[in-house]
């Protein structure tokens, strides 16, 4: 570091666990860029003054995570059209008036989807989950011109608003919501299905948020947005019922691979990098450090 060290953050509560320092100082030496990411803990009452603070501190950027997605919305520049629809900013770019909020879990999800060779356009797809996440999945798979998507959600009250919003947004009416327990209202199968829910996560690894081997003949391919443990129980029903089934892992990559390269136009973050980072990742979740 030296006096022309470029200094990004992320604000979040709690923040010890964040995988992001991690991932944005090993991109930082493998593009060559000089720059240092740290971790800053804020609390609620302190968002506004932290948010302020770090433009004149000189911060160029930021990520944004839990719990201050949607609070830090008011204290910023301008915000980018997908966070501003979506409601929810996880990075911050700085500019001349202050910093401008972007979303980057959709991009991410939506590049680790691709990988997989997954087709989203005209498919009938499920999403299990009616909270920030399963929201950026729909606003996804409504982008890519899915052509039904089930929104199955343990309170219903909050699928119907997840669907409501979706459908006011397209202007079409492809998001259905549903309960969990109804899963069975759903026609036919070959399903591509999002795990947004929380369930699952380490350390509650034997749960799924649908434990009836049914539902899972309905699904040909999923993804989970948990990416701890590797194979959640959701996962194995999918296997198990002879479909293929991804974690979050890639998700998480993604998105930061996203904001850094938002932070620094010109430079992209390559493969061998990624895969550096991914490495990195599984030793530190392996060690129990995340
Ligand atoms: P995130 O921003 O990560 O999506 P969230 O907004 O708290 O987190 O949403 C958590 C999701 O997990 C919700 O859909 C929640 O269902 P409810 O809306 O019914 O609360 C779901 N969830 C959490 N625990 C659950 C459980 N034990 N069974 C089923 N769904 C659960």
């Amino acid at each position: 570091m030296d006096g022309r060290t470029k200094v990004y953050g992320i604000i979040a509560n709690p923040v010890e666990h964040s995988m992001s320092p991690v991932l944005h100082n090993l991109y930082g030496e493998q593009t060559g860029v000089d720059l240092v990411y740290v971790p800053f803990k804020v609390k609620e009452e302190a968002l506004q003054k932290a948010v302020e603070g770090a433009f004149a501190l000189n911060v160029q950027g930021m990520s944004v995570t839990v719990p201050h997605k949607q609070a830090v919305m008011p204290y910023l520049a301008e915000i980018d059209t997908a966070a501003a629809d979506i409601g929810a900013v996880n990075t911050l770019v700085r500019t001349d008036s202050g910093y401008k909020g972007y979303n980057t879990d959709v991009p991410g999800l939506l590049r680790a989807v691709r990988e997989e060779g997954i087709i989203m356009q005209g498919r009938k797809c499920i999403v299990l989950g009616a909270g920030g996440a399963a929201r950026a999945a729909s606003y996804m798979l409504a982008g890519e011109g899915a052509e039904e998507i089930w929104i199955l959600n343990r309170s219903l009250d909050k699928a119907q608003a997840l669907a409501g919003w979706l459908n006011r947004l397209t202007g079409k009416d492809t998001a259905k919501p549903l309960a969990l327990s109804d899963y069975a209202s759903i026609p036919g199968s070959g399903y591509f299905a999002i795990q947004s829910t929380s369930v699952g996560m380490h350390p509650n690894i034997d749960h799924a948020p649908i434990e009836a081997p049914a539902f899972y003949e309905k699904i040909s391919e999923a993804y989970d947005s948990i990416y701890t443990p590797a194979e959640t129980k959701f996962m194995k029903y999918v296997s198990a019922a002879g479909g293929r089934a991804f974690n979050g892992l890639n998700m998480l990559l993604y998105q930061g691979v996203a904001a850094f390269e938002l932070w620094n136009p010109g430079v992209r973050v390559e493969a061998a990098a990624i895969k550096a980072a991914r490495r990195r990742i599984q030793e530190l979740l392996e060690k129990g450090k995340a």
